[in-house]
């Protein structure tokens, strides 16, 4: 899945939500946060984000870790 990390918080750009094809994108507050199980990996959000706070799971920068709990917990 692709994660939001907290570059998006201030910005809230929004792009991602208009590309995302199944809609998994949503507003946590703070910042918008990406649905860890329905995500299909497609990448539309990742390229459209101006500020590039977005990046798959598995390529979640240093320092940025704890987005990718984020993201998920906001879902429990
Ligand atoms: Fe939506 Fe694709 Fe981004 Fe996943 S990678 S959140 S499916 S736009
Ligand atoms: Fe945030 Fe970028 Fe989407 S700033 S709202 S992750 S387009």
């Amino acid at each position: 899945a692709y994660v939001i990390t907290t570059g998006c918080a201030g910005v809230k750009d929004a792009a991602c939500t208009q590309v995302c094809p199944i809609e998994c994108i949503h507003d946590a507050g703070d910042q918008l946060v990406i649905h860890p199980d329905e995500c299909i990996d497609c990448g539309a959000c990742a390229a459209a984000c101006p500020v590039g706070a977005i990046f798959q799971d598995s390529d979640v920068p240093a320092g940025h870790a704890a987005s990718t709990a984020r993201n998920r917990e906001f879902f429990l």
